[in-house]
């Protein structure tokens, strides 16, 4: 049994859906351990308690980068996470945070990178005129959106979408694309050449 700790930092979506999977076992062998927030008032954390896990909020406002993540750190090891998974975690993570859990952190970002990285991925996208858009579920890295890719899901762009509709379709491949990646990651069963993850 693996122990899956989510950082996030508002609705808690994508949380919600991996929460959903582990309780049907369509993600496998896998306990999630703490849900951890930046912002205490985060709807995910809420949505955690009435789950019944265990919920933390650790507020970053004030603080240094490293000396939050040091916090955040060591309630993930009190909690003795395998694996961090990043659901819209609104704060960019230090090289300290990255190197105490190598190839164990998990982000899941609203595009096909490394096309949008940043903020309002799916805005961008719609604006730019793509007409294919998608998810993107990446190992972190001390880079934005950036560590290499585990699953990608594509979507079209319909003539008659806007970017909230487009935005909604995304995330309905969001629910989906985390549970895959974190499958696949805590079954050991890829291998890495560069930056491209080879499911063995
Ligand atoms: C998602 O679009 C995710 O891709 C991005 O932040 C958003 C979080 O949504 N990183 P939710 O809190 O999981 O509903």
């Amino acid at each position: 049994m693996k122990n899956i700790g989510i950082l996030l930092s508002g609705r808690g979506s994508n949380f919600e859906a991996i929460a959903k999977n582990v309780a049907t076992g369509a993600v496998r062998n896998a306990h999630i351990a703490v849900v951890i927030s930046n912002k205490p008032d985060a709807g995910g954390l809420e949505t955690a308690r009435k789950l019944g896990l265990n919920a933390v909020a650790i507020p970053s406002k004030g603080k240094d980068r490293e000396s939050h993540d040091r916090e955040v750190v060591a309630a993930l090891k009190q909690h003795n996470v395998d694996l961090v998974c990043l659901a819209g975690y609104m704060r960019l993570l230090s090289p300290w945070f990255v190197q105490q859990f190598p190839q164990r952190i998990l982000n899941i970002h609203p595009s096909l990178l490394p096309a949008f990285p940043g903020l309002e991925a799916q805005e961008q996208a719609f604006a730019y005129g793509v007409k294919v858009a998608g998810c993107t579920v990446h190992f972190v890295d001390e880079e934005l959106d950036h560590g290499a890719i585990i699953v990608q899901k594509a979507i079209p762009v319909l003539d008659s979408d806007d970017e909230h509709t487009l935005a909604a379709r995304i995330l309905e491949q969001e629910h989906i694309a985390y549970s895959e990646a974190i499958n696949l990651v805590l079954s050991g069963k890829f291998k890495t050449a560069g930056r491209r993850i080879v499911k063995t």
